[in-house]
């Protein structure tokens, strides 16, 4: 059989997913909204091989082992049982995810690995179906399959819960300035994190709610390339995650002091007048949504405030590229 390569760009959401209303399929209690960048991607190949006795999983050049190898499994499982194909895989990945940039790679990993294996296993997705595929490996890689901003739609089924364009070619300035924050907590993954949250927080109810309710806001926000309310809800919408966290029982928190100086420092900017909110996922960095004329400006007030944080920018980018074989 044929080796098909994908390409897949990582996301940033400005309205979160966080938590399912069923676990099996991964449908979200919201709605989410996200940015597609540019600058981060993961580039993943897949060759069905009769000769094989298992399936063979390669990242950034090494053999995966563990969990992680055992989730790809499960997500070549169902690709297998869609096409009606037994035969094992050989999936070689490249992340280009730098690590340093802390940025979550598990959305443009399965967004890239629904691509190759769908194809290498002979079915042919409507962009839609790609979507619906690569949220059973990981929610947020729904997003992924489609440039510029993107919507997940919660659906409440397999069939209705995938993601749709809002706007592919973003023509208007708009950056993800992601500030690095090393002093790690004990990581919480996503996937535990917000289910310990939707069991636990008294507050999750009303997050749910409040997301579902800004959708159009940040729809109408995107369409109108209103910046500041785009950003506003963003950084509202990320508070509210964060907030169900520090309200779980027992709590947990993903941001840091330095967490909390760089979204002080964001509404210290916009005070001075220029435009910049905070968004921030499963993880201490914060990711400031910016305008490239402005990095400077906000750069060096970082750098005056957190003299040992670097940032990395990353402006608005492509939906998936598939290829026959591993040009990419
Ligand atoms: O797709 P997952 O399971 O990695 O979850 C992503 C969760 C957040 O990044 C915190 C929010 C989101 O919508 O991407």
């Amino acid at each position: 059989m044929r080796e098909y390569t994908a390409r897949a760009h990582t996301n940033i959401a400005l309205l979160k997913y966080w938590g399912k209303a069923d676990t099996d399929f991964i449908i979200p209690t919201t709605t989410s909204i996200s940015l597609t960048l540019d600058e981060f991607y993961t580039d993943t190949s897949v060759k069905f091989d009769d000769d094989l006795v298992q399936d063979q999983v390669f990242l950034n050049d090494a053999p995966l082992a563990g969990k992680s190898y055992d989730k790809i499994v499960r997500f070549l499982d169902i690709v297998r049982q869609e096409a009606q194909l037994s035969t094992h895989a050989l999936v070689k990945s490249t992340n280009h995810v730098p690590t340093a940039a802390g940025l979550a790679s598990s959305a443009s990993a399965f967004a890239a690995l629904a691509g190759s294996a769908s194809k290498a296993a002979g079915l042919n997705l409507t962009p839609s179906e790609l979507s619906r595929l690569a949220r059973r490996g990981s929610g947020s890689a729904s997003r992924s399959i489609f440039g510029g901003f993107v919507e997940w739609q919660r659906g409440d089924s397999d069939e209705s819960s995938y993601a749709k364009v809002l706007q592919a070619d973003v023509d208007w300035d708009i950056q993800l300035l992601t500030v690095i924050i090393n002093d790690q907590p004990k990581k919480i993954d996503s996937r535990g994190g917000m289910q310990h949250t939707q069991a636990t927080s008294p507050f999750y109810a009303q997050w749910v709610e409040n997301t579902n309710a800004a959708v159009s806001d940040m729809e109408a926000a995107i369409a109108q390339h209103d910046f500041e309310k785009l950003g506003s809800l963003a950084e509202s919408n990320a508070l509210q995650m964060h907030a169900t966290n520090t309200t779980a029982n027992p709590p947990f928190n993903y941001l840091t002091d330095q967490s909390w100086t760089v979204i002080q420092l964001a509404a210290t900017l916009r005070q001075k007048g220029i435009e910049v909110y905070a968004t921030m996922d499963a993880g201490p960095n914060v990711k400031l949504i910016s305008k490239q004329q402005d990095t400077q400006a906000i750069t060096e007030a970082l750098a005056a405030s957190l003299p040992n944080v670097q940032t990395v920018a990353a402006t608005p980018g492509p939906g998936i590229q598939i290829v026959k074989g591993a040009k990419l």
